[in-house]
């Protein structure tokens, strides 16, 4: 279970602060895939980068079990980040020079996880293996970098509008692959998107306005997105 409570955040100083985060306080059960929706400009991505531990709250507790993340030095929280989260933007983020097995060797290095080859074979990419990513459409980079986050067996994995550089198909594909792997590995998603019909995927749709949360909704059935 995370737990956030109370959590606050602003940019700027004096005249131009800016309250981004107005007391947020959300509770996400392991394995939950939680899709968090709002306009942009509502403070999605910062909300996101506070809950896992990319950036500290003004104020509030992030707890992941028993254990305050908001309380952990620098290099405590680079650790626990290192050990337990995965991270996906918007942006691939790949290494131009190194190919698809190894952008995705590089994930499973840092947890010691020999296993990549299957999660490549996961996300459908096994016979790109031995590309380099400008050889790649943009889904199919996009799908590396969910087999990179995947390869180190996150307990959670965080995606700030992973498909906002794709077209429509291509983006339902990405989250085709995504779903179906949060189905396989039991791990926690919380995905940030300004798209309503990528909601329809989620276990819970948390909607945030101007720094607060206007709306939690629980769906327990999930609608595939592509048949
Ligand atoms: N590092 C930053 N410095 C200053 N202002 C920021 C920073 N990050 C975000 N903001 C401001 O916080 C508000 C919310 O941003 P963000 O969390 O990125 O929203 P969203 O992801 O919903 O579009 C915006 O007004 C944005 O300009
Ligand atoms: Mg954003």
């Amino acid at each position: 279970m995370i737990a956030v409570s109370d959590i606050t955040k602003s940019y700027g100083a004096g005249g131009n602060r800016n309250q981004v985060l107005k007391g947020i306080s959300l509770q996400i059960a392991d394995g939950d895939l939680t899709v968090i929706l709002g306009a942009s400009g509502s403070g999605k991505s910062t909300f996101l980068n506070v809950i896992s531990g990319l950036e500290r709250p003004d104020s509030g507790s992030v707890l992941y079990g028993t254990s305050d993340i908001t309380k952990l030095s620098d290099g405590e929280l680079t650790q626990f980040r290192r050990d337990n989260i995965g991270f996906i933007f918007q942006q691939y983020y790949l290494l131009p020079n190194m190919t698809v097995e190894k952008n995705v060797r590089m994930g499973a290095d840092l947890a010691d996880n020999r296993e990549y080859a299957e999660i490549i074979t996961a996300v459908g990419l096994e016979d790109r293996s031995s590309k380099y990513p400008s050889e790649l459409s943009g889904g199919e980079q996009q799908r590396v970098s969910v087999a990179r986050a995947l390869a180190k067996k996150p307990k959670v994995l965080f995606l700030d509008e992973p498909t906002g550089a794709l077209d429509e198909q291509t983006g339902r594909q990405v989250l085709d692959y995504i779903c179906k792997l949060h189905k396989e590995y039991a791990f926690t998603i919380v995905m940030v998107t300004h798209n309503q019909n990528i909601a329809e995927m989620a276990n819970t749709v948390v909607k945030i306005n101007s720094g607060k949360i206007s709306e939690v909704l629980q769906t327990k059935s999930k609608r595939p997105l592509m048949r």
